[in-house]
């Protein structure tokens, strides 16, 4: 399926010294805003996996939900959730991971997945790569097959697609910003 060109760029919100000094932050909440926009930016993360079989999708909280709850609909997949520590209510594993402007830990329910299921991960916002590297590692864990990671936004000056690139798991990313 060819389309026109649509100006990612332009649909998403730079702020800059947000949270901390010298993080220019992206915030899609414009992008989500927009109903056009929106419905474009699912199309094409879903297009390569159009037509074979992706058993889940795996979101990040807190945006990751979004995006990756809109792709299982769009997908006919199920949907698990990948959150911040303690949120999870059922038995979970975990990784702690280093962020552009702090840590955290991340947490899946160890069930979420069955041994063999070929799942797909999805965020808003590839940076650093530790937020996605730690949940790769959880997912492999859990017995998934982890296909590919998805991602409206790149920052490649931080390396975080060449790092999931390296553990094997190819990145698909709509829109880079140095
Ligand atoms: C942001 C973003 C990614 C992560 C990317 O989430 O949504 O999950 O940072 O950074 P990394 O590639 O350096 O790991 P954040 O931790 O700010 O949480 P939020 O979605 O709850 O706002
Ligand atoms: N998460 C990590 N870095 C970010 C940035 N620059 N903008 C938005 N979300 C982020």
């Amino acid at each position: 399926m060819t389309s026109e060109p649509f100006d990612y760029a332009a649909a998403i919100r730079t702020i800059p010294d947000y949270p901390a000094k010298g993080v220019m932050f992206r915030d899609i909440t414009t992008l989500l805003g927009n109903p056009r926009a929106f419905r474009r930016t699912i199309d094409d993360l879903v297009q390569p996996w159009a037509g074979s079989k992706v058993d889940k999708v795996a979101g990040i909280e807190a945006r990751g939900f979004i995006i990756g709850g809109a792709v299982a609909h769009q997908l006919s997949a199920g949907f698990v959730p990948i959150r911040k520590k303690g949120k999870l209510p059922w038995e979970t594993i975990g990784e702690d991971y280093a962020l552009e402007y702090g840590h955290d830990r991340i947490e899946i329910h160890v069930d979420a997945v069955a041994k063999g299921e070929r799942v797909i991960l999805v965020d808003d916002l590839i940076a650093t790569g530790g937020t996605a590297e730690a949940a790769i590692k959880l997912l492999r864990q859990t017995g998934a097959v982890v296909e590919a990671a998805c991602f409206i936004v790149d920052l490649p000056a931080l390396g975080g697609a060449d790092k999931l690139r390296a553990l094997d798991v190819p990145v698909r990313t709509l829109i880079a910003f140095d």
